[in-house]
């Protein structure tokens, strides 16, 4: 009797494996294939340690409002530092510059995303003729900077531009370059680009006069789809990752981070993964282009006294190393 009970009991016992086993199966198999595919992602991505943890990056807004900036200032510690990197005795520049804007937010749609994908395409020459195009599309965002273009290099950079970090000297002001749907994210380094913004979008005239190029003298992006970047981002890249002194030698250039390095640290504070396309320099051969476009060469980089590539390559390096970033290039 015992052993006939017992039979029953593991009989069931098997019954209930094969069942069950199969409603799993089943269950996974009748979710759609792309909530699979976002389900694995989202994932992946709460798997991943976040960038708070791996860098000390805070989940903070990027972008200067009107309403708050002065706020933020003194809770970020903005108001301590002078331009490049704070907003002491500039507060009043900020001000006319913000009081152009309509908008502060991330974007219009993708706040809600759950774990974003990021790309950030430097301009290295590096990136000719890898075809790397489509690729870079399929990333949720893709962050490019200065003046490097995407019409007529769409097989090797891809079309789509989700923000654009510029200065007043290296912002587009050919309006081919137009796209609806790029945030122009705009880096202040001095009073007079506060100033040049607000006459650009109050249709004033703009003298050169302050700039150590010529800037753009007309605006091809909306109002709405442009934004001030918060110097905070800018600071934490220049002391905290590159560890520039606070005051540089009077002989000496003051260094800045280039515009690529702040945009991986953009990049740390708005995304849950962070890829990079076009950061590695030829340092071999003084002839090698730089760009993927146009025919500047790798000697016009290394006579450049404004930035340190030196340390930069070397805080790149350990970020790969680390896997905190994958290199696409
Ligand atoms: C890229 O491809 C073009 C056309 O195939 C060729 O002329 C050019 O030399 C290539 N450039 C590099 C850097 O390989
Ligand atoms: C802008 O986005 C819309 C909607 O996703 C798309 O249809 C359009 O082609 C995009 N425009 C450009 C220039 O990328
Ligand atoms: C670089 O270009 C210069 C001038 O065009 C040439 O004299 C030199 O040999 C080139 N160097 C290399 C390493 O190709
Ligand atoms: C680059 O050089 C080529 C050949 O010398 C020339 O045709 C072209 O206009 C140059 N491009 C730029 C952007 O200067």
């Amino acid at each position: 009797m015992k052993r006939i009970l017992l039979f029953f009991i593991l009989a069931a016992a098997v019954m209930y494996g094969i069942l069950h086993g199969n409603l799993w199966r089943n269950n996974i198999y009748w979710l759609p294939p792309t909530a699979v595919e976002r389900k694995n992602a989202l994932d992946t991505c709460l798997l991943k340690p976040t960038f708070e943890s791996l860098l000390g990056v805070d989940k903070i807004y990027p972008f200067l409002c009107a309403n708050d900036f002065i706020k933020v200032a003194e809770f970020r510690g903005s108001d301590k530092f002078e331009l490049p990197y704070g907003i002491k005795r500039a507060e009043q520049f900020f001000r006319l510059a913000l009081s152009r804007l309509q908008n502060c937010g991330l974007s219009t749609e993708d706040d809600s995303v759950a774990c974003r994908r990021c790309v950030v395409v430097g301009n290295g020459g590096v990136l000719r003729n890898k075809t790397l195009g489509e690729k870079i599309d399929s990333y949720d965002v893709i962050i490019r900077m200065n003046n490097g273009p995407v019409i007529g290099y769409e097989e090797d950079v891809g079309r789509r531009t989700t923000f654009r970090l510029s200065y007043p000297e290296s912002i587009f002001s050919d309006p081919v370059h137009y796209d609806p749907n790029t945030t122009a994210v705009l880096i202040v380094f001095k009073p007079r680009d506060l100033k040049w913004l607000w006459e650009i979008l109050s249709g004033q005239k703009i003298s050169a006069k302050g700039f150590w190029k010529k800037p753009a003298l007309n605006m091809i992006y909306k109002s709405s789809q442009i934004r001030i970047l918060d110097p905070s981002i800018t600071r934490k890249t220049a002391y905290d990752w590159l560890h520039f002194p606070t005051r540089f030698p009077k002989k000496e250039k003051p260094k800045h981070p280039t515009t690529g390095l702040i945009a991986i640290t953009l990049a740390f504070h708005i995304c849950h993964e962070v890829h990079l396309a076009g950061f590695k320099y030829d340092f071999t051969d003084r002839n090698s282009s730089l760009h993927y476009y146009g025919n500047d060469t790798m000697s016009q980089m290394m006579q450049n006294e404004y930035h340190n590539i030196d340390a930069e390559q070397k805080f790149l390096k350990n970020l790969i190393d680390k896997n905190f970033v994958v290199n696409l290039t």
